[in-house]
């Protein structure tokens, strides 16, 4: 088995170590292989992400992504969206849980407003929102698949009032999920996402545009302490990419503070996908008593550091 690491830029370099360690310790057989990719690269190289990047990254059976960091160049291209558009990873799975709620934001990856189709003027610029069919039914898909291995509800969040390009989508929804016998209700995402945060206990699996669930997922860290506990996996059908929601949060960078919690259950969610579904009920299980003993970094309002959550999750787990 081979797992390639990219940690990325900023904190990227912090919690993904600690995380790796996690893996290392889990999956003892495996092979764990380097791949730089960000910003500070594009500094050096003058390339954030080559073409050899993106065939390690594909020779791989799993991949751990920390975070990079955008410049303000408007010749930058998104190492992010180029990994989802050429490996194809079309889903992003974003859990939510906490307290009395446990919620699956799936995200379609790969088209909407982040088509990449693009005018930029001076007194006009575009982005073409995408919608097609082939990319709402395999998300709906997989939203109804997770649906069925939990409660059996799944929420298509969209603005077809006002966008009509969502009308394919949420239609695309419905027809799927009636076919698969899952139960489906349609929301605007405005109001849907004031409600998640006022009754997170309603929802299981919500499904949604690419921006919409950028967006739906970022709001939601609110129920749960902040980005620093979010993880999210990127599925595609040939490959699968994990990383934490948040970025690479250049004001607590090099302090050693980062909450490592996200890229720890980002870790997590790689080991489920790789059918090591004890060892990922093992980790999570390890984070909840760590932060149970108060064990926690600033921004959860402890006075931990990254690397001593990250010894407590490992000591716990051995
Ligand atoms: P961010 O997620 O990096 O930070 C937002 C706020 O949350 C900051 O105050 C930060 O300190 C805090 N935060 C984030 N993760 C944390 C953690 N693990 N522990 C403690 N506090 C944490 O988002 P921001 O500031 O909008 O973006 C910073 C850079 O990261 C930008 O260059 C942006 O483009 C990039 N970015 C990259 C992403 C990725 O690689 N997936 C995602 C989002 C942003
Ligand atoms: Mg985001």
């Amino acid at each position: 088995m081979r797992i390639a690491i990219a940690p990325g830029d900023g904190i990227g370099k912090e919690v993904i170590p600690v995380a790796r360690r996690i893996l290392e310790m889990l999956l003892p057989g495996a092979e764990f292989f380097d791949v730089e990719l960000g910003y500070e690269k594009w500094k050096r190289t003058g390339s954030a992400c080559t073409d050899e990047d993106i065939g390690a990254l594909k020779d791989s059976d799993a991949i751990l992504f920390g975070a990079v960091t955008t410049p303000p160049d408007p010749c930058y291209s998104s190492v992010l969206l180029r990994i989802r558009k050429e490996l194809d990873l079309y889903a992003n799975l974003r859990p939510v849980c906490g307290d009395g709620f446990d919620i699956m934001i799936v995200r379609e990856n790969t088209e909407g407003l982040y088509s990449g189709i693009e005018e930029i003027g001076t007194e006009r610029s575009t982005t073409l929102r995408v919608v097609t069919r082939k990319g709402s039914e395999r998300i709906a898909r997989c939203a109804c698949g997770l649906a069925k291995e939990r409660r059996n509800s799944l929420v298509i969040g969209n603005k077809a009032n006002v966008l009509k390009s969502d009308v394919l989508f949420r239609d695309t929804c419905l027809s799927v999920a009636a076919e698969e016998g899952v139960s489906a209700r349609t929301a605007y995402i405005d109001a849907l996402t004031l409600d998640v945060l006022m009754h997170p206990a309603n929802y299981d699996v919500i499904v949604t545009t690419n921006i919409f669930g950028d967006i739906l997922s970022d709001a939601c860290g609110y129920l749960t302490g902040g980005l620093g506990m979010l993880p999210s996996a990127n599925i595609g059908e040939k490959y699968a990419f994990f990383e934490p929601v948040h970025g690479s949060a250049p004001d607590i960078a090099g302090k050693g503070i980062a909450n490592p919690i996200a890229a720890i259950r980002s870790a997590a969610m790689l080991l489920a996908h790789l059918g090591r579904t004890e060892e990922a009920e093992a980790v999570e299980d390890a984070v909840g008593f760590v932060l149970a003993a108060g064990i926690k970094t600033p921004d959860l309002g402890g006075d931990s550091s990254t690397e001593e959550v990250g010894e407590a999750v490992i000591k716990r787990l051995s």
